[in-house]
């Protein structure tokens, strides 16, 4: 009789054993392979931009006026929370600016320097903040600088000077006329690019693909024979506007510069105009298509190229963001152009796009959020404080924390169709099916650290998850780092802060498992270990 129940009881245990795992089974599942890697994270994607537009220099970084500024005219609240953003790498002074901007009307003493209307953004340019301005700024942000040369109304010639005023030691007159203007070490600029966006009808001085190629391929030259160790960026394309060509553009920049350039830039901005919050989810995805076919045209470029032992030309999305607001004539103009406010569906839409980068960490080895402060910027600042948009919050986590060997993750999730939609204003259309709910990247460190990057896209429901290592257990704890809000519509605002990062109970880690429910419309990083 007791060999009788005995065996019931085991039979019922066994029973609900398999319950539990069919439960199990209907659990999202995340699976990481320390040994499926797919390249090393480059610090550099958690870069910024400042351009001469708006209020992101005067009135953001910079208000000699302001009493809350040094005695360099920075803001210091301002700077306080530029450094929160670990800032890799900057790009200045544009943009859409650079194409008119002549870079010694910015240097030497103030009250020489002319002041100039700002045609791309329609302001007065006093020039009070040029170059030397930027690189007392990047030395105390620890960011390395990336100038940009304009490759619209300026020459060759003008790149190349620029080059020895803020490179060469001393001899030639542009690098003595830094030292005149009390700066008597170079600055060393490393990173260049060569022109902005010259594919777009906007630009002044557009030109097309091969007009472009020939004047950066001798601008290139100049500037390589006065500091050969610069690396070069070409403009690649951005005009996304229905009916443009843009990887025709990128094909022929990218053969005719094969053997010039290191990286070729990519834009985007992207939007919800139609307040179709899942369609707006998707646009990292669209991004990371882009990614894939000019990483094909670059492949294609470098089985003609003789580049020697040079690293293969990279991808640097030096503009990203959400820009769609502040996009009218009006909104464009002036000293208070593209002051975008930014709300929770934006940041989950930036925690995507630092997924794509990082599931693409072989080919892209550059980004800059467009821009910095005020303008599409994760920082907004007024005469008398400032605070930090939602976009802050995942860019802040990524940058301080993310980095590594970027792991080639499995994602078994619900997934959705979007509709045929424009992926934001000036953009061109785009249709996806099967949009996993949860968006995954993952890194991994020598030291056994991981960080597992999550959003759920799930506007309404959490998604209980399995991840699960293949390789190596997990150990410890896991830290929860969660940026979400009451609704997807979560604005903050200046002493308001309705979205931010919130440090949530770790996780009990032991083993090849570990259960985590990712809250409805949320980014979520997990910060654990796995030891081999
Ligand atoms: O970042 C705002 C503008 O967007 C930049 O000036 C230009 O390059 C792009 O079109």
């Amino acid at each position: 009789m007791r060999t009788i129940l005995y065996t019931i009881a085991v039979f019922i245990f066994l029973l609900s054993a398999g319950t539990t795992d069919k439960l199990t089974a209907q659990n999202a599942r995340i699976k990481i392979d320390i040994d499926r890697t797919i390249g090393e994270v480059n610090p550099l994607i958690y870069g910024n931009f400042v351009e001469h537009l708006g209020r992101c220099v005067y009135g953001g970084i910079y208000d000699p006026d302001s009493p809350l500024s040094d005695e360099n005219g920075f803001r210091k609240d301002v700077f306080e929370a530029v450094q929160g953003l670990n800032v890799s790498i900057t790009r200045y002074p544009g943009g859409n600016f650079v194409s008119n901007y002549h870079w010694k009307d910015g240097v030497g003493p103030k009250e020489d320097r002319p002041s100039r209307m700002e045609l791309a953004w329609n302001r007065l340019e006093s020039n009070h903040f040029g170059t030397n301005e930027f690189m007392d700024y990047a030395k105390m942000m620890g960011t390395e600088p990336y100038f940009a040369v304009n490759m619209g109304t300026g020459t060759i010639e003008e790149a190349q000077q620029w080059v020895e005023y803020t490179n060469v030691k001393e001899g030639p007159y542009y690098a003595e006329l830094r030292k005149q203007h009390g700066y008597p070490e170079p600055h060393n600029i490393k990173y260049w690019s060569l022109g902005n966006e010259m594919d777009g009808f906007w630009q002044m001085g557009h030109l097309n693909a091969e007009d472009y190629s020939k004047k950066a391929r001798e601008a290139a030259k100049l500037m390589r024979l006065t500091d050969p160790t610069i690396k070069l960026i070409a403009a690649g394309s951005s005009n996304m506007r229905p009916g443009s060509n843009p990887m025709e553009w990128n094909r022929v920049i990218l053969d005719e510069l094969k053997d010039v350039v290191d990286y070729i830039a990519l834009h985007m901005y992207v939007g919800n105009p139609d307040d179709n919050y899942y369609n707006f989810q998707s646009t990292p995805l669209v991004l990371e298509q882009r990614t894939h076919l000019v990483k094909g045209l670059i492949d294609e470029a470098m089985t003609r190229s003789n580049r020697g032992d040079r690293d293969p030309i990279y991808i640097a999305w030096d503009e990203y963001n959400i820009w769609y607001r502040w996009r009218s004539s009006e909104t464009m103009s002036g000293t208070r152009a593209l002051e975008e406010r930014y709300n929770l569906e934006d940041a989950l839409v930036i925690a995507g796009f630092l997924n794509a980068f990082i599931r693409n960490a072989d080919i892209v080895k550059m980004a800059n959020m467009a821009q910095l402060v005020n303008v599409i910027a994760p920082i907004f600042a007024e005469k008398d404080g400032m605070f930090k948009q939602t976009i802050y919050y995942p860019l802040q986590l990524f940058a301080q924390n993310v980095n590594g060997t970027s792991l080639d993750v499995f994602v078994d999730c619900d997934k959705y169709d979007t509709d045929r939609f424009f992926l934001g204003l000036g953009e061109s259309q785009a249709q996806l099916e099967d949009v996993p709910y949860l968006d995954v990247s993952a890194t991994y460190k020598e030291n056994g650290e991981v960080f597992i990057c999550v959003v759920n896209r799930h506007k309404d429901e959490a998604i209980t998850t399995d991840i699960i290592s293949q390789t190596g257990l997990f150990e410890g704890e896991f830290e929860v780092y969660e940026v979400n809000g009451p609704d997807v519509k979560a604005e903050n605002d200046f002493g308001k802060t309705t979205v931010e990062t919130v440090k949530k109970t770790n996780v009990k880690a032991g083993g090849a498992k570990i259960t985590h429910s990712f809250p409805a419309h949320s980014f979520t990083m997990l910060k654990g270990t796995i030891k081999k």
